[in-house]
């Protein structure tokens, strides 16, 4: 297992650049890099070398080349609500892909490692309405998708929470052979930088070990939905809601 990095080697919005493919002058790039010793989010460089090539995660926006790979993020090791609540693993990617395409890309930051989409997240004011949802489950799925849908994940509405005005975190993503090495406190940092003076919101399931991530950042739960039918297909109580505060 890599060791782990201090997140704030990890780069920061300020040294954000582009997608490899819409411009590749500034595209991201392994430079050989003198050695500090300190290491990079990832791949630690060999202390004996005075040089260590290294590619360092950036955190930059989204752009439609990107889809792709933030579908093998997401599904690389699917959740048990993901394989709980949705009509097959294939098709929930499908879906995925149609809903992020459809919606606006400036939501989303991505974790780019020397070209290689390791991280992602989605935050915006507006959240997912249920037109968007219904159409993204009609194309990935089928014209049947939407009731599909909902026949297989309707205990999953048991325990929805809203969220209340303010940036809402639809989804923060690690790769799991990423994941405990900061990319996921990189992306959350440029979330809150991005909110400002705005809270922001997001809901997860009640035994997440993320939730240590976002209480670290500054959420709190401030509400929490159990059901037992819910708790029946997942094995979790419920979902929590977690706010940071302006
Ligand atoms: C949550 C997630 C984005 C964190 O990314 P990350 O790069 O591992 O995060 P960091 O390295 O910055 O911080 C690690 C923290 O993440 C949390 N975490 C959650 N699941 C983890 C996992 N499988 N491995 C490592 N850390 C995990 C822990 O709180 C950990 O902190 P701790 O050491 O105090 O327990 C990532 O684990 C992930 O993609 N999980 C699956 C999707 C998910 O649950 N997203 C949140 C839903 S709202």
């Amino acid at each position: 297992m890599l060791p782990r990095a201090d997140p704030a080697l990890v780069d920061t919005p300020a040294a954000m650049r582009r997608c490899t493919f819409c411009d590749t002058r500034a595209g991201v790039s392994c430079e050989p890099i003198a050695d500090s010793g300190a290491g990079q989010v990832g791949v630690p460089p060999a202390r004996s070398a005075p040089l260590a090539t290294v590619c360092v995660v950036e955190v930059r926006p989204a752009c439609g080349h990107d889809l792709d790979a933030m579908v093998e993020v997401m599904f690389a090791e699917p959740s048990v609500e993901q394989r709980v609540f949705m009509p097959s693993i294939a098709g929930a990617r499908r879906f995925s892909r149609v809903l992020w395409q459809r919606a606006d890309l400036d939501d989303f930051v991505v974790a780019d490692d020397g070209g290689d989409v390791v991280g992602f997240a989605w935050f915006s004011e507006r959240g997912v309405s249920m037109w968007a949802g219904f159409r993204a489950a009609v194309t990935g799925l089928g014209w049947m998708g939407p009731i599909r849908l909902a026949a297989r994940g309707w205990p999953r509405q048991l325990v929805e929470i809203s969220m209340p005005d303010g940036i809402k975190l639809i989804e923060l993503q690690v790769h799991p052979s990423r994941r405990g090495n900061g990319i996921g406190s990189a992306l959350l940092a440029y979330v809150i930088a991005e909110a400002g003076h705005r809270p922001i919101s997001l809901t997860t399931r009640s035994d997440n070990p993320a939730r240590r991530l976002y209480e670290r950042h500054g959420f709190a739960v401030t509400a929490e939905r159990a059901h037992p039918t819910f708790e029946r297909r997942t094995g979790t109580p419920g979902r929590v809601l977690m706010v940071r505060a302006a």
